[in-house]
C-alpha cells in the first residue's frame, strides 16, 4: 500500500486536524499528494485550514487522524522528527523569527547545527553563498534587528536552505511585505524552486503567487474543494487498494 505514496514526495493519507480547544475541524479528510519538484500554491478564506495542513505536512503537528508519508515512509514512525525537519525541509513564514540580535551570517547557521556536521569555517561560508543568492551577501554583518522587513524575509529565505532541503514550506511568505520586496521575493522564490528543484509548497491569498504555481489548491472549511493537479493524486479509495 505504501508503494503508492512511495511515487510522491509527501503524501497526505486523510489527515484530520482538531484543536483541543475548538469544536471545529480545522482540518477535514485531507488527501494530497505532492512530488519531488512540483510547485503546490495553497489558497482559500482565512481559517480555512491552510496553515494548519501546511503544519501537518511539515511535521510541525501530528494529524489526529490519517497519516503523512515522506517518501512513502510515515512520519509517524519516525523517531527524531526535529532531525528529519531540520534536514529535509525548509521553512518560511509570514512573519520570519529570525533571531534579532543575531547577523545575518549567524542566522543563515543556526538550522545547520541540526544539519550534517560542518566546520565553523564551511558554515560561514555556506551561509555566504546563500546569502549571495538572495542578494544579502553584502548584509552579512548586519543584526537582523538593522535590516528592512524585505532583507530580513531574504534572510529567512537563506535560512530555509540552510540544510539543501527537497521541500520548501512557506506560509504567506509576502504577507508583510510591500508590493515591490513582495516581488522580489517571490522571483527569488521561483528562482530557488527550478534550479534547486524544490518541491515548493506555498500558502498564500496572493493571486500573483498562485499564478506562478504548477498547480493551485482550493480549501475551504478544512477541505480541499478543487485542486488544479488532482488528476496526479489517486483518489483514497485508488491509493487503499494500492
Ligand atoms: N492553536 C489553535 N487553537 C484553536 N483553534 C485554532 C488554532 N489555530 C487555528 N485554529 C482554528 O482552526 C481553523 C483553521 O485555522 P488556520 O490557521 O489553519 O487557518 P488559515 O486558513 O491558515 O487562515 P489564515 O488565512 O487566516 O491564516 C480556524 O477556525 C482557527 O480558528
Ligand atoms: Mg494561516
Amino acid at each position: 500500500m505504501t508503494d503508492t505514496f512511495a511515487d510522491y514526495l509527501l503524501f497526505a493519507d486523510r489527515v484530520f486536524k482538531t484543536y483541543p480547544d475548538g469544536d471545529v475541524h480545522a482540518v477535514n479528510g485531507v488527501t494530497l499528494g505532492v512530488r519531488e519538484g512540483e510547485y503546490v500554491a495553497i489558497t482559500g478564506p482565512s481559517g480555512c485550514g491552510k496553515s494548519t495542513l501546511l503544519n501537518l505536512l511539515g511535521a510541525l503537528d501530528r494529524p489526529d487522524q490519517g497519516e503523512v508519508f515522506f517518501r512513502g515512509e510515515s512520519l509517524s514512525k519516525l523517531r527524531d522528527l526535529d532531525r528529519f525537519r531540520a534536514r529535509q525541509i525548509g521553512f518560511v513564514f509570514q512573519s520570519f523569527f529570525l533571531l534579532p540580535t543575531l547577523t545575518a551570517r549567524e542566522n543563515v547557521q543556526v538550522p545547520m547545527f541540526e544539519g550534517p556536521p560542518l566546520s565553523a569555517r564551511d558554515r560561514a561560508k555556506k551561509a555566504d553563498a546563500l546569502l549571495d543568492l538572495v542578494g544579502m551577501g553584502k548584509r552579512a554583518k548586519h543584526r537582523s534587528a538593522q535590516l528592512s522587513v524585505g532583507e530580513r524575509q531574504r534572510v529567512a529565505l537563506a535560512r530555509a536552505l540552510a540544510n539543501d532541503p527537497v521541500l520548501l514550506l512557506a506560509d504567506e511568505p509576502t504577507g508583510n511585505l510591500d508590493s515591490e520586496n513582495a516581488a522580489k521575493v517571490l522571483d527569488l522564490l521561483t528562482a530557488l524552486q527550478k534550479t534547486h528543484k524544490l518541491a515548493l509548497i506555498v500558502v498564500t491569498h496572493s493571486l500573483d503567487v498562485a499564478e506562478r504555481a504548477d498547480r493551485v489548491v482550493k480549501m475551504k472549511d478544512g477541505q480541499v474543494v478543487e485542486d488544479s493537479g488532482a488528476d496526479l493524486v489517486p483518489t483514497p479509495d485508488a491509493a487503499a487498494t494500492g
